[in-house]
This record gives structure tokens, C-alpha cells and sequence, in this order.
């Protein structure tokens, strides 16, 4: 187990690498996607154990349409199968549900789900997740501009007032810290318009580890990296300027 000291508050993770898991082993696509559901809520829990207070995962990108529609149905009904089937979990392990991204895209019956597990968990006090279904940085930066736009048509907003902490205010994670720690998993080392704004001075961690194969202990590793780091956020350490 991580020490307690220093724990990050918030850890966002990109979820890479369920399909060369299912290719090493000579397997469909969708069985790497399962296994990385599975990955999926073990990872839930462990935050959860370890006092994190928001998890955030990447489970579908707005790029991600780009993938065959056999593959972008069959994760479809992944999410809705895996919410019916942990739902009652995540609530009894006291887990609030909040999904971000563009949900008038997604089938009826997904938004159904995602309403439902939202509306049972949201008096839920413990770890927060957070998952990204048809999100994108890009996506939340403009829907931010437009709202506020929105607001200066309407009266309501002053364009000088506009500054880093309001615009924070229209970004969909306004209610969130900032992520202290990201983990991308399966070597790649890039973003991929995941949170654009919110990463500015986020720890980054990348694994060769594919997704399907991060335990707990892949996790503590993480968060034991992240403990060694100094973080400045553009200023210095006391003791460095004496
Ligand atoms: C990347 O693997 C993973 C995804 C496209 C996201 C899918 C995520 C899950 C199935 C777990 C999340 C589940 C829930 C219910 C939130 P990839 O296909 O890009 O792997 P590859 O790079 O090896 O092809």
C-alpha cells in the first residue's frame, strides 16, 4: 500500500492497449475490451481504498468514431453492460458516478444508463469517477467559449471580466481539482485530447503496461513516482532560493 502523505487528489487515466492485449493472445478485439472493464473496476476500487478523491478515465474519445462501427457498437453496449453490472457495487462502496462529454451522440438506452447511475449515486460521498464517454479537450474548450459567449450576448458577462478562474467555471470539470496525477498505460506518451485546459500542470506517467494487465500494484506504483516528484507549478522551492 502507497503512503498516505502526499496522495494525489485527483488521477486521470487513458486507458490504452486492450486491443494488442486480445492480439497477443491471439483473441477478438472485444475480449481485450472486457478484460480492460474488469481492469476497469479494480482500478475503482483501489482509488476508492486509498482515499483518492476523483478518478477520471478515458472511455471513449470523440475521435474514437473513427474506429470501425463494429468495434465503436460493440463498446457501446460494453458501457451500458458493465454500468448494469457494477452499479449496485459502486454504490454500495459509496462511489458517485458523473459522466463528462457530448451525450446526445450516444445511443437512448446508453443515456438512459448514464441518467440512472448518476441520479443513484449522486448523494454518494466517497471517491467521485468520472468517465469520459465522447469527451474531448478540444470539445470542452469550445462548449466553455461558446457559453460564455452565450453570456456576453445575453448581458450577462463583461468580456474583461473574462479570466483564467471563469473560464475554469464553463469547463464540464468545473467542479473538480485539477488532475495531480496522469497515467497512460500500453508506452504510448501522448495526450490524445484527453483533459487539454485541466493537464497544464498535471504529474504525467506513462507505462508500458497494458491496460488489461494494471493491478493495484501498477497503480501504486504510479502514485509512488508521483510522490517523488517536486512540483512548482511554474515558481520554485523555498529552500532552492536560500
Ligand atoms: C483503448 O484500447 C481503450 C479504449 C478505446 C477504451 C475502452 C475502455 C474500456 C473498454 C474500459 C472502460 C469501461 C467502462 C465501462 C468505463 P485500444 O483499443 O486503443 O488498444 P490498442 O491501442 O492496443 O488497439
Amino acid at each position: 500500500m502507497v503512503c498516505e502523505a502526499s496522495l494525489p487528489r485527483h488521477i486521470a487515466i487513458i486507458m490504452d492497449g486492450n486491443g494488442r492485449w486480445a492480439q497477443q493472445r491471439q483473441l477478438p478485439r472485444f475480449s481485450g475490451h472486457k478484460a480492460g472493464v474488469d481492469s476497469c473496476h479494480r482500478i475503482v476500487k483501489a482509488c476508492a481504498e486509498r482515499g483518492i478523491e476523483v478518478l477520471s478515465i478515458f472511455a471513449f474519445s470523440s475521435e474514437n468514431w473513427k474506429r470501425p462501427s463494429s468495434e465503436v457498437n460493440d463498446l457501446m453496449g460494453l458501457f451500458l453492460l458493465a454500468l448494469e453490472r457494477y452499479i449496485e457495487d459502486l454504490h454500495q462502496k459509496n462511489v458517485k458516478l458523473r459522466f463528462i462529454g457530448d451525450r446526445e451522440q450516444l445511443n437512448p438506452s446508453l443515456q438512459q444508463g448514464i441518467q440512472a447511475a448518476e441520479a443513484l449515486t449522486q448523494e454518494n460521498t466517497g471517491l467521485t469517477l468520472v468517465i469520459a464517454t465522447n469527451y474531448g479537450g478540444r470539445w470542452d474548450i469550445i462548449q466553455a467559449a461558446k457559453s460564455m459567449a452565450t453570456a456576453v450576448q445575453a448581458g450577462e458577462l463583461c468580456v474583461e471580466d473574462i479570466n483564467e478562474t471563469l473560464f475554469e467555471q464553463h469547463l464540464i470539470t468545473q467542479d473538480l481539482p485539477a488532475p495531480d496525477l496522469l497515467i497512460r498505460t500500453s508506452g504510448m506518451t501522448r495526450i490524445s485530447n484527453f483533459y487539454l485546459w485541466q493537464l497544464s500542470y498535471t504529474e504525467l506517467y506513462f507505462t508500458d503496461v497494458l491496460w488489461p494487465d494494471f493491478t493495484e500494484q501498477s497503480l501504486d506504483e504510479a502514485i509512488a513516482s508521483y510522490q517523488q516528484r517536486d512540483r512548482r507549478f511554474g515558481g520554485f522551492l523555498e529552500q532552492e532560493e536560500e
